[in-house]
């Protein structure tokens, strides 16, 4: 899919790798100038240089900190000396554990107030000081990383469920007070996909499927994890000057996984 985004002004957010790599390089490579925020100095360094030679793009980067808002202020306001405008962001920044992979009883309270912090006040956080400008702009995208975990609960992960719920209504919330305002606000709720990160998770050395992770897997129709390009292809798809209609719609990209159960009853 190509889409015209010349001209427009893109931020987003845990975009040093991953998802958040993936969905910059697709909004580049369709000509916005991308702005590129993490708390990884290096590795967004190294993302926004390689962007940047691959796509002849503008791409910049600047450190920001989901969790600090005056972090996400000198941000915005660096943005707007810088290009006059902000037309796109996307809140993608997110963390999950996996050192605690427990009931809820066990769960510590650091852990869970560390993840909502990032991955829904995170969300509030930004959207709150970059809505302003697109206020003022009468027009603006907005697109929220959510995840199928907060439209069906997997077990063991009760505060990244609580956050993505949370994400998912933020979502519509920011979308009714937004939408008189010309700014579309829309989420994706990605099921499993597949990363640096991610990629221990599924493969073994010999690059066969874990045996954990079969029944995980059985339960998508497709039978495989996303690529992180294909997360990135819906973004692009709820920021395209086409999508001028689709306001506080939350896409899921799943795979089918939340379609319906795939074991016979
Ligand atoms: N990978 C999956 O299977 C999957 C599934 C569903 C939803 N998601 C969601 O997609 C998004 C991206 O996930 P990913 O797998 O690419 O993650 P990732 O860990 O590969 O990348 C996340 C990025 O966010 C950055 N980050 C972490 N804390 C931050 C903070 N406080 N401020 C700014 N940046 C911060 C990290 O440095 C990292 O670069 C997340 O919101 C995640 O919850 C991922």
């Amino acid at each position: 899919m190509r889409v015209d985004l010349e001209g427009k002004v893109a931020m987003v957010t845990g975009a040093a790798q991953g998802i958040g790599k993936s969905i910059a390089c697709k909004l580049a490579q369709n000509s916005a100038t991308v702005i590129l925020t993490d708390i990884d100095d290096s590795r967004l360094q190294q993302t926004t240089e390689e962007l940047n030679c691959r796509f002849s793009s503008h791409c910049q980067l600047l450190r920001m900190d989901v969790t600090k808002p005056e972090e996400i202020e000198a941000s915005i306001n660096r943005i707007l000396t810088d290009f006059g405008k902000l037309d796109i962001l996307v809140n993608n920044a997110g963390v999950n554990t996996l050192d605690h992979r427990v009931n809820i009883d066990q769960f510590p309270h650091s852990e869970w107030q560390r993840i909502l912090d990032v991955d829904l006040t995170g969300v509030f956080n930004v959207s709150r000081l970059a809505s302003r400008p697109m206020i003022k702009q009468k027009e603006g995208r907005i697109v929220n990383i959510a995840s199928i975990a907060g439209l069906v609960p997997l077990r063991l992960q009760c505060v990244f469920t609580a956050a993505k719920a949370g994400v998912i209504n933020l979502t519509k919330s920011m979308a009714i007070e937004l939408g008189s305002s010309g700014i579309l606000v829309n989420g994706v709720a990605p099921g499993s996909v597949l990363t640096e990160g991610t990629k221990k998770l599924f493969y073994s050395s010999d690059a066969k499927f874990h045996e954990s992770q079969k029944s995980l897997l059985s339960h998508i129709p497709l039978g495989r994890p996303a690529e992180i390009e294909e997360i990135a292809h819906t973004v692009l798809f709820l920021v395209a000057p086409e999508s001028s209609y689709v306001n506080g719609h939350i896409l899921v990209v799943d795979g089918g996984w939340t379609a319906g159960y795939l074991r016979e009853f």
